[in-house]
């Protein structure tokens, strides 16, 4: 309980979207409150622009800067909040989910336009197998958007998650007016274009009030004591505990471009929003409040100099005191190292670091010592849990174009794939090497990565693969059986689980109906070899 204090001040969290909702935009605002950066446009230059699908040289040029931007800390209130920034582009969407495994809850924006994407939906389902906390922002009010009502019946619907409004918008568009809080009971007034101040907050403690006719129009003004009045008797006061078990999902209201709605969030979000909690490992429950250091490396990062090979490693403190000097336990490799220039994320003052808390992250310089999921604790032997792959949806054969740089190759797809960059498949009792990837993009990446970083070139050819499925059988037979009558279908990932590569849905299906002893997984636990 040493660190009680320090961990009750710190709130670890990821803003989660589909690409254009706002997130970058709110992550911004967000920023300014907290002080991080001075003026808006400071993190919207360091987005992977749109138009940059193909272009992965833009791609390369932003890993240098997306690495000062993976961690934003700032303080705000008294309360140090740790942003883990979550990558927009659709072909990243793995790293998405691993940094989704550090945080402690997480802020989900919706735009109003748009309602529940393909994206949103993906992203929640992660949220979901952790039961991680969600406070909803809905965006882009000043937008013509849906009736909120349908909205919200959607949002639940759809994201499987019960919704509680915090505040209440009037309108939407050019007749947006603004919201009231339905918590601090006070109105909040638009005017598009200029930051939301204090005098445009009216408290309200009875909304039958006349005032409230002048401000917004006595038709405005009916509508919203009838909608306030039926939101009162339907959702009443917020249930918190059912918030911090992932299962209620309080909501605002707001327009991030004209920082609007956002600081009422950020007011609950860190009077509601978790601590660093305790976690799962492989042998035990660990404990937050624990005096002993541990954590794991949710993300690799590779130093954009093709000259360095060293990368930064971005570990999360879960108990205890990280150290600079001190010596840690690597639990897979069984050995102990220590680090001399820990990196801290701090606004303003990105330098090395002599302690870090739970829930914060630290950059460790690395010479290929970490992979994904790796732990390190003070000498104990576990290793977090629920830090998965998951399958990859584009899949495709190495063809080696120069075998004088086979070794060379070889070395580049085993650091590329521990980064996480891709998953690396080797055909069962055979050599045919297979990458995974999320999006095209990455191909391109890992081509020229190799190419660039260690000579190595290759080229992709298409194998009509769709999942790749982690298959395990408590009876071994079973098992053996299935992969003798399917070689062309099975390999091993890097830490050698066995995984069936499906054609197509319908082979998968076919496949789990025949073969009921067998489990087929879409995730895999990374874990100690
Ligand atoms: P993302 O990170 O989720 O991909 O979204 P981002 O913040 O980049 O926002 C996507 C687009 O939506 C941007 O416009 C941004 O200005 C706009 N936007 C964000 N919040 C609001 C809002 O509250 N209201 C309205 N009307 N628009 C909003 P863009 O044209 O793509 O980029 P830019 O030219 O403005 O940079």
């Amino acid at each position: 309980m040493k660190y009680i204090n320090e961990i009750n001040k710190r709130r670890t969290f990821a803003i989660i979207s589909h690409p254009d909702a706002g997130k970058t935009t709110l992550t911004e605002k967000l920023l300014l409150f907290g002080g991080a950066i001075q003026t808006a446009g400071a993190v919207k230059s360091n987005k992977i622009k749109k138009h940059a699908t193909s272009d992965f040289m833009e791609i390369e040029r932003q890993r240098g800067i997306s690495v000062a931007t993976s961690v934003m800390s700032f303080e705000y209130k008294g309360i140090l909040i740790n942003l883990l920034d979550t990558p927009g582009h659709k072909d990243f969407a793995e790293d998405t989910y691993r940094t989704l495994t550090a945080v402690d809850s997480v802020i989900l924006v919706i735009d109003s336009v748009n309602g529940v994407e393909a994206q949103t939906r993906r992203l929640m389902e992660v949220c979901r197998m952790r039961d991680t906390p969600v406070i909803v922002f809905i965006n882009k009010m000043d937008r013509d958007g849906r009736n909120r009502f349908d909205l919200l019946e959607e949002i639940e619907k759809e994201l499987k998650i019960s919704l509680h409004p915090m505040t209440w918008p009037i309108n939407s568009g050019k007749d947006f007016k603004g919201v009231y809080n339905l918590f601090d009971k006070n109105l909040l007034l638009f005017t598009a274009n200029t930051k939301a101040s204090e005098e445009d907050s009216i408290s309200f403690n009875d909304l039958t009030q006349r005032l409230l006719d002048d401000r917004i129009g006595e038709k405005d003004a009916e509508i919203l004591r009838e909608d306030v009045e039926l939101i009162e008797g339907v959702y009443g006061e917020l249930n918190e505990e059912g918030y911090l078990e992932g299962k209620i999902a309080p909501v605002f209201f707001g327009s991030a471009i004209n920082n609007f709605g956002v600081k009422e969030m950020l007011d609950t979000f860190i009077r509601i929003a978790p601590t660093p909690r305790s976690r799962e490992t492989s042998t035990r429950v660990v404990n937050v409040e624990e005096d002993k250091f541990s954590g794991f490396v949710f993300k690799i990062h590779a130093n954009l100099d093709p000259k360095h090979r060293d990368r930064i490693a971005f570990l999360r403190v879960c108990s205890g005191k990280f150290e600079r000097n001190k010596y840690f336990h690597h639990v897979r490799l069984d050995k102990d190292i220590r680090f001399s220039n820990p990196y801290t994320f701090l606004a303003r003052e990105k330098d090395v670091i002599e302690q870090a808390f739970p829930g914060d992250v630290v950059g460790l310089f690395d010479t290929g010592n970490f992979k994904i999921g790796d732990t390190l604790t003070e000498g104990e032997d576990f290793y977090f849990t629920g830090i998965p792959s998951f399958s990859p949806e584009i899949f495709k054969e190495v063809i080696n174009k120069d075998p004088m740089k086979t070794k060379q190759l070889e070395k580049g797809l085993l650091q590329l794939t521990d980064e996480g960059v891709a998953q690396l498949f080797t055909q069962h009792g055979g050599n045919k090497k297979i990458i995974g990837c999320v999006g095209e993009l990455q191909f391109e990446v890992i081509q020229y990565r190799l190419l660039h970083e260690y000579g190595a070139s290759l080229q992709f050819n298409s194998v009509p693969f769709y999942k790749a499925c982690w298959i395990t059988s408590s009876d071994p037979k079973k098992l053996q059986d299935f992969i003798r009558f399917k070689p062309a279908n099975i390999a091993e990932d890097k830490d050698g689980h066995l995984v069936y590569l499906a054609q197509s849905e319908w082979f998968l299906n076919t496949e789990r109906a025949n073969n009921p002893g067998i489990e087929f997984n879409f995730t895999s636990e990374i874990h100690k070899n």
